[in-house]
């Protein structure tokens, strides 16, 4: 099965090239000027993963001076963990000519794009995504950071990768659940989308099983689709904040549970409060259409036993809020109708209340 590019026209234009057994060494080799570089992984990938990568670069002519791992999962998206690789890289002596490859998910994509654009003021920086989210979502668009204990996302920048490159071989090793987290932000970019992106939902299953022609369609349709919002804004002043859909309620989800809950079943009940929230604005009932792409999935309806009370606090703190007035107003982003986001529609503490309600117990 050949390869397929999708050309990501930021500020910087950047290809995002997907297939399963991508030549890697050739591919990077044709975008940047072999030199010296970094391999950036977590413990997870980089066992399985990451001598490949290397034996690939180093058979196309790159100087991998060194493998920086970092402990699979969120907490590495710390000021401790961001501190320490900046320490092992300038031991590794990497110069400003030098690039770092993020192999792994949205943790090692978001750390080590931050620690890529940071060090010594900027180093090209290559996302080699290795989880259904990464591929779908993160390694395109540029957003990069870390957490604070104050709250997730809070430190930031926005750095281009020169390159994307996900080998959908690497899907192999995820585990079934990544696949279904990942999912969770296809069906949202699929439902904002409309047209043939939201019939490809119907690949659902088949990618869910492993085929590798049904990956390849969703990965490529959501690839194209951020690309294509992202283009229109890529410093988030407005088109962009539609890709919020179903995060309003999920982020505050996930903070009332006290991140005990995965960020794909978050999102997909938070579009579920969505989908009840445009049923009151616009009467158009999309409730079945997303119960039925979350059960291809694999996703929840429901998160019982997460505290309402919680969850509406969390919702005040969202930084999305708009306080204009300071009551208790939201804003959300909602559907008219599939393919057709409405953003920054005010609804009250009243309606969200309901509406968590109905999905939290
Ligand atoms: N920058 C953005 O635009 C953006 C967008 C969405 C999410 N994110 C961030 O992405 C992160 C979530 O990303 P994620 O879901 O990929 O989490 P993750 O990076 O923690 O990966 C999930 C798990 O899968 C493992 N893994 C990854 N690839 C694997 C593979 N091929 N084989 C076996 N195991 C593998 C990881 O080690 C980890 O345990 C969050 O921190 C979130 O804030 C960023
Ligand atoms: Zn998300």
């Amino acid at each position: 099965m050949p390869f397929e590019t999708v050309e990501v026209p930021a500020i910087r234009p950047y290809p995002v090239v997907v297939g399963p057994g991508l030549d890697l060494g050739g591919i990077v080799s044709d975008t940047i000027e072999p030199g010296p570089c970094a391999i950036f992984t977590d413990s997870m990938v980089g066992p399985l993963h990451a001598a490949r990568v290397q034996g690939a670069l180093e058979g196309a002519g790159w100087t991998v001076l060194g493998t920086i791992e970092v402990p699979s999962g969120e907490s590495s998206k710390s000021i401790e963990a961001y501190a320490d690789a900046l320490g092992r890289l300038a031991r590794l002596g990497l110069t400003r000519e030098g690039t770092i490859f993020a192999l792994g998910g949205g943790v090692v994509g978001d750390l080590g794009g931050f620690v890529a654009g940071t060090y010594l003021r900027g180093v090209d920086l290559v996302m080699l995504p290795t989880s259904f989210l990464a591929m779908v979502d993160s390694a395109v668009g540029g957003k990069v950071g870390i957490d604070l204990p104050e709250g997730k996302n809070l430190v930031g920048a926005f750095v281009r990768p020169r390159l994307v490159a996900a080998d959908l071989d690497w899907l192999a090793t995820l585990p079934e659940r990544e696949i279904s987290n990942g999912l969770a932000e296809t069906i949202k970019m699929g439902l904002l989308s409309g047209a043939d992106f939201f019939d490809d939902l119907g690949l659902i299953g088949a990618a869910r099983a492993g085929d590798l022609d049904a990956l390849l369609t969703l990965v490529l349709d959501s690839v194209s689709f951020k690309a294509m919002v992202v283009a229109e804004d890529e410093l988030e002043g407005g088109l962009r904040a539609i890709l919020n859909y179903g995060h309003t309620v999920g982020h505050a989800l996930e903070a009332a549970a006290d991140y005990n809950l995965q960020h794909g079943q978050a999102v997909a009940v938070g579009m579920l409060v969505a989908a009840s929230l445009s049923r009151e604005r616009f009467d158009r009932d999309l409730t079945d259409v997303h119960e039925d792409l979350l059960d291809a999935a694999g996703l929840p309806h429901r998160v019982p036993g997460v505290p309402l009370e919680r969850a509406l606090l969390a919702m005040g703190r969202d930084k999305k809020r708009s306080a204009a007035d300071g009551s208790a107003w939201h804003r959300f982003v909602l559907l008219e109708e599939i393919g057709k986001p409405v953003r920054n529609v005010p609804v009250s503490g009243e309606e969200v209340s309901e509406a968590i309600g109905a999905r939290v117990e």
